[in-house]
């Protein structure tokens, strides 16, 4: 591995991201949750290197800050002072003038692996080949090229009859014939630090989009005599760039097959792995089911053997073993084991189901305790309840929590029985082994082991002619 004091990365994501038509920097536009950069920096931050500098310019404020809020996703080590530094790159005049943004920055010896802020699929693997193989053969520029399906607005790598290259070509510079190769540049580059400075210096905005082009350092490292490669040891999808949402799109994709992939591998059954949504942070026991259409996310812990079926969308949770989830909204709850939810649930953030307890269709669930073997099996709204074990609540029972100003509770004790259709006027307690007719408003706390109803007689008169 290389010498830790000698390898510097610069990343640059200053570019203006016209292509995405956002309002968004384009490097913080988000694949599986995470933002572009953060798979780039993460990436790197297992690489040994002496510096990370990273170039912004355009909404450079708004970046810097969500940068510094990866510090415990990515660690700290790779954040501290004298390792990480952001460069301003004041006008995006091109890829050539923001690698000289960072130059003040960079020591004059040792190499430099520069890699554009929007490649976020590319492997530490990789960067450490490259890294190696340029000192290997002792090049001033060590290019990182593949050969791809669709090369459309990518550099072309030219080279010779035999195979040697010459240098890159820019999409909107490159002739009909230089268009039809399929070998293109990465983006990606290994330099020698005491040569690349002087480089930058000659390159000028000779071309189609008037740009300082680091692609053309390349270019006149050969010029000058100095030893230049192009290498592919890169897949193809390694080095997708994101310019527009369409590459977004595509990389989201691979990124995805990717995590379902790595949980099947662990036990997971995906019933359609292309179709399910599932956050790169979350975490997923074995011989639990996903069905189609399912969306998990954030710090989400599900256990074993459970079913989660099409349609669920469950965020920041924890969900215990062998729980049933059907076509459900789940946010920040905790379910214990055996439960059973749905379809049609909506369970809101501080909810905690116990052990075996159901949560049928058309409830809704907010700020609430929800005891072992508990039923609020239909149409239900529980709302800052605490409601003990072993209770069943009727179709259509709510508690009225809200008295217009303030958020109220109910409490309900074990073994009881709310009849369907009943109103608990919060706050208020209902004991234990209570029964409550159904249709009742109840204002009044119940003592254990009452019956309470409170209902208007009914009265049945002959019907007029
Ligand atoms: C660039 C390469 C192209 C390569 C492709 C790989 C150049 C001239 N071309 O094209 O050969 O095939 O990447 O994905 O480099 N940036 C700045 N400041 C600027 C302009 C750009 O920091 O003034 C940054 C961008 O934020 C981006 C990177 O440089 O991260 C590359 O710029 P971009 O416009 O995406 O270049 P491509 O057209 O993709
Ligand atoms: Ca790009």
């Amino acid at each position: 591995m290389a010498d830790k004091r000698n390898l510097n990365i610069i990343v640059l994501a200053a570019g203006l991201g016209t292509r995405m038509k956002s309002r968004t920097p384009k490097v913080l536009h988000k694949i599986c949750e995470k933002p572009i950069l953060w798979w780039v920096l993460r990436t790197l931050s297992s690489l040994r290197m002496s510096k990370t500098v990273v170039v912004l310019g355009h909404r450079i404020e708004e970046v810097r800050d969500e940068i510094l809020n990866w510090k415990e996703e990515i660690g700290a080590s790779f954040f501290s002072r004298n390792v990480f530094k952001i460069a301003r790159q004041k006008k995006q005049l091109g890829s050539g003038s923001a690698l000289k943004s960072a130059s003040a920055l960079i020591p004059k010896k040792g190499y430099s692996i520069v890699i554009s802020g929007d490649v976020p699929l590319i492997k530490t693997d990789t960067l450490r080949k490259l890294l190696n193989e340029h000192k290997r053969t002792f090049s001033s520029a060590t290019v990182l090229s593949a050969s791809v399906e669709s090369p459309f607005g990518y550099g072309r790598i030219v080279r010779s009859i035999n195979g040697e290259f010459i240098k890159i070509v820019e999409e909107k510079d490159a002739s009909p014939d230089e268009r039809k190769i399929i070998e293109v540049n990465s983006g990606i580059y290994c330099f020698s630090n005491d040569v690349l400075w002087n480089a930058l210096k000659e390159i000028k905005p000779l071309n189609k989009k008037n740009e300082y082009y680091l692609t053309d350092v390349v270019g006149i490292f050969k010029k000058n005599g100095e030893r230049v490669s192009a290498v592919s040891f890169a897949g193809p999808d390694e080095i997708l760039g994101i310019n527009d949402r369409y590459d977004l799109s595509k990389v989201e994709k691979i990124l995805r097959l990717k995590i379902n992939g790595a949980l099947a591998k662990n036990g997971v059954t995906f019933i359609d792995p292309e179709n399910a949504y599932i956050g790169p942070d979350v975490k997923i026991g074995n011989d639990t089911a996903i069905y189609p259409n399912v969306f998990i996310k954030g710090s989400t812990i599900i256990g074993s053997d459970c079913v989660i079926g099409s349609g669920c969308y469950i965020s920041n949770s924890r969900i215990g073993e062998n729980v049933k989830i059907r076509c459900s909204y789940i946010y920040e709850s905790k379910i214990e084991s055996g439960v059973k939810i749905g379809p049609f649930a909506h369970l809101r953030p501080g909810t905690v189901v116990k052990r075996n307890a159901r949560i049928g269709n058309f409830t809704e669930i907010k700020k609430s305790y929800i005891g072992e073997e508990t039923k609020v099996s239909h149409l239900a709204y529980i709302g800052d309840a605490h409601l003990e074990k072993n209770i069943n609540i009727g179709a259509g029972a709510i508690t009225c929590n809200f008295d217009g100003k303030m958020k109220r509770e109910t409490f309900i004790g074990k073994d009881s029985f709310v009849g369907s259709n009943v109103n608990l006027i919060a706050p208020v307690k209902i004991g234990r082994k209570v029964l409550i007719g159904a249709g009742s408003t109840i204002t009044k706390d119940v003592a254990d082991g009452m019956l309470a109803v409170e209902r208007g007689r009914q009265v049945n008169k002959a019907r007029r002619k």
